[in-house]
């Protein structure tokens, strides 16, 4: 991120609520704050891309505009997709094995963009060879696996981020800060969904390479919609509850894409808290209407994070005016009864709602690679000054633990067909923050 971005950043964080930004309940920013940044020199972090097939190229993109960041090596399985991130760096050094990028004392931190299952065992690689590691979302393919990595960033201090993006998105931040102050009252649900219509697959040059290819759709692989999208959203639930759910339930299906995949394309899940409150995914690719959000649902107001926007429960009155045309327009005299029962459908109320971060950047959730303006590049970017300083920032690891043990717990209710309760051993000390 340039220096421009950066102020950028802070002036979104500032917009609503009067007051600014308190840094101290949003610790996993503090290294932007300018006296961190002065810390950095001018320096700039020496990183290996390993795995650069799309969110890798994506990444490589934006590292390479930023000041703190210098690629200095890409290693890739497939020569097709090393070779094409060899144009964009073509100062890099060229690797296929990962163990030999660990092995070079030249290489400062890894970021991994592989497919899910070679997450953990990389990640927990690099962490015990030395680096800092940015691995991206979900942690990894199993519950064991979420486990391991975490202990191994606890048990060798390296710098770990892992790419839940929307913890560095303004609109996000600004919903949370909002949530946190009481501005939409008592948080009572929280609805995800996530739809798209496309089958989800990658163009395959040869048939043997179909597996390797389209791994998402495989469970070896993958744990299919649960890991590859539940788990941005998942998080919110944490962000926002501070509280992990005491039992999770859901149903899954092969709906709809039956090409041959082992992955669900129709999925439901409950997230059960202890208060009572339930956090709902549901994802399907075969219909995209109703794109992808996630909403807070409070006794005093609703916050649509995807959107940016809040929606006050009793909204203030128009001017007279406005609410006649308003009548008008919407026809609302034609339900005053004048014979039979005076009901009327209890629709949503047909109201703007308000902008909670100025020149918001919303997108429909289609995009697979990755989006403009969704927290990504301030991710990576702070990931770059953590390599450089060599100090873990607090908060992200652990909320991406949550957010992909819960993705896994409703993938295992929907597979087993019962209700889990949330693991003990699989709990990690905490959920104190902002
Ligand atoms: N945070 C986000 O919004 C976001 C968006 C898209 C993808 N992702 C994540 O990024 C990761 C990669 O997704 P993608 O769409 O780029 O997949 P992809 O298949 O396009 O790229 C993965 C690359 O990893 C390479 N690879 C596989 N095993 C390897 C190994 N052992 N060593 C080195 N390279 C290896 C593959 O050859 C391929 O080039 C996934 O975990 C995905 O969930 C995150």
């Amino acid at each position: 991120m340039t220096e421009l971005g950066r102020r950028d950043f802070f002036k979104q964080l500032s917009v609503i609520g009067g007051g600014g930004l308190l840094l101290s309940s949003l610790p996993w920013l503090e290294g932007f704050a300018t006296d961190k940044q002065k810390e950095l020199k001018g320096e700039r972090a020496k990183i290996a891309i390993i795995g650069t097939g799309s969110r890798g190229l994506y990444h490589i993109n934006n590292l390479l505009a930023m000041p703190n960041a210098d690629i200095v090596a890409l290693c890739d399985i497939y020569p097709p997709h090393l070779e094409e991130a060899g144009v964009l760096c073509p100062k890099a050094k060229k690797y296929t094995d990962y163990h030999e990028v660990l092995a070079s004392p030249d290489i400062e931190g890894v970021l991994i963009a592989c497919p899910l299952h070679e997450h953990a065992p990389i990640t927990i690689a690099a962490l015990n060879a030395g680096k800092h590691v940015f691995c991206e979302k979900s942690m990894a393919r199993t519950l064991e696996q979420c486990k391991a990595m975490y202990d191994t960033y606890k048990s060798t201090g390296k710098v770990l981020y892992i790419g839940q993006q929307r913890l560095f998105d303004a609109k996000y931040i600004k919903a949370l800060e909002k949530v946190h102050q009481g501005g939409i009252g008592e948080v009572v649900g929280i609805r995800n969904f996530w739809f798209r219509n496309n089958d989800w697959r990658r163009p395959v040059p040869e048939p043997a390479l179909e597996r390797q290819i389209n791994w998402r759709l495989y469970k070896e692989y993958s744990g299919g919609l649960m890991t590859e999208l539940a788990t941005h959203q998942l998080q919110i639930g944490s962000w926002a509850l501070k509280s992990i759910p005491d039992y999770v339930m859901g149903s899954g299906d092969l709906a709809f894409w039956k090409d041959g995949r082992d992955v669900y394309d129709n999925v439901n899940v409950i997230y059960h808290y202890e208060s009572g409150v339930k956090m709902t995914f549901e994802s399907i690719i075969s219909n995209k209407r109703y794109g992808m959000d996630e909403q807070i649902l409070g006794h005093t107001g609703t916050l649509e994070l995807a959107q940016g926007k809040y929606y006050p429960e009793e909204p203030k009155p128009a001017p007279g005016i406005q609410q006649l045309i308003n009548q008008i327009e919407h026809k609302a005299f034609d339900n005053i009864s004048i014979a039979g029962p005076s009901w009327v459908p209890e629709t949503a109320a047909d109201v703007q709602g308000e902008y909670i971060v100025k020149n918001v950047k919303t997108h429909d959730g289609s995009n697979t690679t990755g989006a403009v303006g969704d927290g990504s590049v301030e991710l990576v970017s702070s990931f770059c000054d953590s390599v450089i300083t060599g100090k873990p920032i607090p908060v992200l690891v652990e909320e991406a633990y949550y957010s992909s043990v819960l993705a896994l717990l409703g993938l295992q209710a929907m597979e087993e067909h019962r209700i889990i309760e949330f693991p003990e051993e699989y709990k990690i000390p905490y959920l104190n923050h902002a």
